[in-house]
């Protein structure tokens, strides 16, 4: 289980971006399963978390993003010195379709997709996930999931952060869902962490529910081996 209350701001980090994730995530991620000079892939890069952290790390990082706006985003918050040598390589483009990267080149894979439909990154994007109905939502991810086995190198892992949803009371096992479609496109489940949610903009709304629900307080991280 990994919680970290105190989500961390150094470099260029900072919790603007709606729904990114503390940097101790990719960190502590990229520490355990990627060596310096590996390739780390992020294809929902956000405001660019995991790139800054590859960074940092002396990993060399390729980002993408449907949204032009966390591509700039992202391009800003890599503006920072520091004494490693990587090369970081940022595109916006749709994680479903990497066919700039070949098969096999990706050492680490860490990424954050939207949960659904919860947060919505864009009015109107075509390819935006977080736009789509949890079907329509679970398919896409199929061939992100499908992309991101070919990219990966043999033996080696894809993280994954996700969190369930509720539609009209109902938990909506969102999580396990994404799990299921890792297993079924012949990934192996590696490790579950759980972890703890901290200063979530919607625990207001839902505590003010009438006890009606428990508060989802965790997401998982999930580890798949290739
Ligand atoms: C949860 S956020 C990632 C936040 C990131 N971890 C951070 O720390 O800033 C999900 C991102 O997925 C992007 N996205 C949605 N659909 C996409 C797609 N089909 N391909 C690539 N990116 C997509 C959104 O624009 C959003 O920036």
């Amino acid at each position: 289980m990994w919680s970290f209350p105190d989500r961390g701001s150094w470099a260029t980090h900072s919790g603007k971006y709606r729904g990114n994730w503390s940097p101790y995530i990719p960190r502590n991620l990229i520490l355990r399963y990627s060596k310096p000079g590996d390739w780390v892939l992020d294809q929902f890069l956000g405001s660019g978390t995991t790139l800054v952290e590859a960074k940092l790390l002396n990993r060399n990082a390729v980002g993408v993003d449907i949204n032009p706006q966390a591509i700039s985003i992202s391009e800003e918050n890599l503006q920072f010195k520091c004494e490693t040598i990587s090369k970081m390589r940022i595109q916006q483009g749709n994680a479903t379709n990497l066919d700039f990267i070949k098969d096999g080149k990706i050492e680490f894979i860490c990424m954050h997709p939207p949960y659904a439909n919860i947060i919505k990154y864009s009015k109107d994007i075509a390819g935006d996930i977080s736009l789509l109905t949890i079907e329509e939502f679970l398919c896409e991810m199929g061939k992100v999931i499908s992309e991101s086995y070919r990219v990966l190198k043999k033996g080696n892992m894809c993280a994954v952060m996700i969190g369930d949803i509720r539609r009209r009371g109902k938990v909506v096992p969102l999580g396990f869902q994404v799990m299921n479609i890792f297993l079924k496109q012949g990934f192996s489940s590696k490790e579950i962490i759980i972890k703890e949610q901290h200063n979530c903009r919607s625990t207001n709304f839902w505590e003010k529910q009438n006890n009606e629900f428990l508060l989802l307080a965790h997401e998982y991280i999930f580890v798949f081996q290739k």
